[in-house]
């Protein structure tokens, strides 16, 4: 299993939130954060670096799934959250250990 996490502008959510439903997403998890990249947090890039870094808001979804779902997932975002412009987002990907679903005690992918 891996945890995708994808850091996107917040407007794009519902679109992507539809994305993934589609292609057979059961679960996520989202929550509302700042954060800033290579522009630190700037809508244009600067010349100089004495421009003070700012966070802008953004939403983070997390996204737990079977090995095999990770592409499709990945290019679902990717489709739905790419403008073109600074500030698309970024997806990481983490190796996940174990799931469990609390009420049935059902352990691993079946738990997703
Ligand atoms: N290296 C990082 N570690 C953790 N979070 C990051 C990292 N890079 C970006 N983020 C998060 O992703 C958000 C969006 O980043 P952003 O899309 O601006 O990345 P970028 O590298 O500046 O790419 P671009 O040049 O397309 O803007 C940031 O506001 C921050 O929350
Ligand atoms: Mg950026």
């Amino acid at each position: 299993m891996k945890k995708i996490e994808a850091i996107i502008k917040p407007y794009k959510i519902e679109e992507i939130k539809n994305s993934l439903v589609e292609i057979g997403i059961h679960g996520m998890t989202v929550t509302y954060v700042e954060g800033f990249g290579s522009q630190g947090g700037h809508t244009e890039i600067y010349r100089t670096s004495e421009i003070a870094v700012s966070f802008l808001p953004k939403i983070k979804i997390e996204v737990v799934v079977d090995d095999d779902k990770v592409d499709s997932v990945n290019n679902a975002i990717i489709k739905h959250a790419k403008t073109g412009s600074i500030g698309d987002g970024k997806i990481f990907v983490y190796n996940i250990e174990n799931a469990i679903r609390i009420r049935t005690e059902e352990e691993g992918s079946v738990a997703l």
